[in-house]
């Protein structure tokens, strides 16, 4: 892989690393799910994050995404933030340090306001990708429980939060086979996350994660330019989940996602996945397209899985991927083509800073550009 190119930029910034950090081992308040916090961050991999920003010179450093934030952010005076920041309750927790941010006009990487309160909501997601033609299994919402159920949702069906993340609600009941099961499942989640209950087709067939980097001219500003494609997207290689082998056969849940990678009951991770170039090329296709439509910025992931035909169904997206060095899906697929930790979380750091213009454009040959 080529050295990386010198960063365009006129000076080190401070940069603050923006995250909600959890601790296994403290008490969880009354009335939360059990599994509240899954997709909080351990203090280790903001010591990652904080290490590979610093190896291109910059200073950085760690402000906790709470109430506290406001004042925080003053006093440390960041030139730029990197947010990771899942936020605390509401209905759109991602959407919230974005909106702070906008507010008090502080550079941030990363997706925007309305793209991370979109997102987190899976049904308005697969609402708008619906809309425009990307296929979506069959869902409906259930914000009481005792809706009627659709004719076009048929048994078995899957029930999840509709505002959740890393598995939080999905277990082996998520998949649900009478009505029966279904009622109660669906008060379940709607009593104990407080939030509508999402009821989707089950889809029986092989799960895929595929990681999405850029915009139409990350070639200008990224360290690897070699890395996009014309389109200016980089497609990450496609991660198979093989839930087969894990505690919870069959999904990918919140028990599943947190064991590492090679423990037992942990699903299997295969990248690149053992898949035709057909199927490849329209899974990445897929979440370019997905990734796009929400108007996300700089990184995403979009979980997709085969339907009982094998053809393939979008699930979520998420625009706050994990980004834990050797655990996490985004950063395995990063692995699997021998992108460096340092350089994925540089590039992810200087697209979001060209977008305030803090990164000088890189030269085009009067050719490159003539083609454009
Ligand atoms: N409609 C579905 N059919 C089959 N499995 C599903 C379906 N929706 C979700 N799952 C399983 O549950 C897991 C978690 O669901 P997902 O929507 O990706 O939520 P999260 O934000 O928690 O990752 C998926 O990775 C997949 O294994
Ligand atoms: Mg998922």
């Amino acid at each position: 892989m080529p050295e990386a190119t010198k960063s365009r930029i006129k000076r080190y910034w401070k940069i603050a690393v923006l995250a909600n950090i959890k601790d296994d081992h403290q008490e969880k308040p009354d009335g939360v799910p059990p599994d509240a916090f899954a997709d909080f961050d351990h203090i280790e991999t903001i010591d990652s994050l904080r290490a590979a920003l610093e190896t291109d010179g910059h200073e950085t450093a760690f402000i906790q995404a709470d109430a506290n934030l406001p004042y925080a952010l003053k006093d440390v005076a960041p030139d730029i933030c990197f947010n990771i920041a899942e936020g605390l309750g509401g209905d759109a927790r991602e959407a919230q340090v974005p909106a702070l941010l906008e507010m008090l006009k502080i550079p941030y990487t990363g997706s925007r306001v309305l793209t991370n309160g979109i997102s987190l909501d899976k049904t308005l997601t697969k609402r708008i990708w619906r809309d425009r033609k990307l296929p979506v299994a069959p869902f409906q919402e259930f914000v009481v429980g005792d809706e009627a159920l659709r004719p076009e949702l048929k048994f078995p069906l899957f029930v999840k939060p509709a505002r959740e993340g890393t598995g939080m609600g999905v277990d082996m009941k998520a998949i649900v086979k009478t009505e029966k099961d279904l009622r109660e499942r669906a008060q379940y989640i709607i009593n104990t996350y407080q939030q509508p209950a999402l009821v989707e087709t089950f889809l029986p067939g092989r799960e895929f994660t595929i990681g999405v980097m850029g915009r139409a001219d990350s070639k200008l500003y990224s360290r690897h330019p070699e890395w996009y494609d014309k389109d200016g997207f980089h497609r990450f290689p496609v991660l198979e989940l093989d839930n087969s082998r894990s505690v919870t056969p069959l999904v990918y849940s919140q028990e599943a996602k947190s064991k590492s990678v090679d423990e037992e009951g942990a699903p299997g991770y295969f990248c690149p996945a053992d898949v035709d170039p057909e199927l490849e090329k329209k899974l990445k296709n897929f979440a370019v397209r997905a990734h796009q439509l929400l108007y996300a910025l700089d990184i995403s992931r979009t979980d997709i899985r085969l339907d009982e035909e094998g053809n393939p169904r979008l699930i979520e997206i998420n625009t706050l991927p994990g980004l834990t060095p050797d655990y996490s899906d985004l950063c395995l697929q990063a692995k699997a083509e021998g992108i460096k930790y340092e350089d994925l979380i540089l590039d992810i750091l200087y697209l979001g800073a060209s977008r305030w213009g803090m990164v000088e454009p890189r030269e085009v040959a009067p050719e490159a550009r003539a083609k454009k």
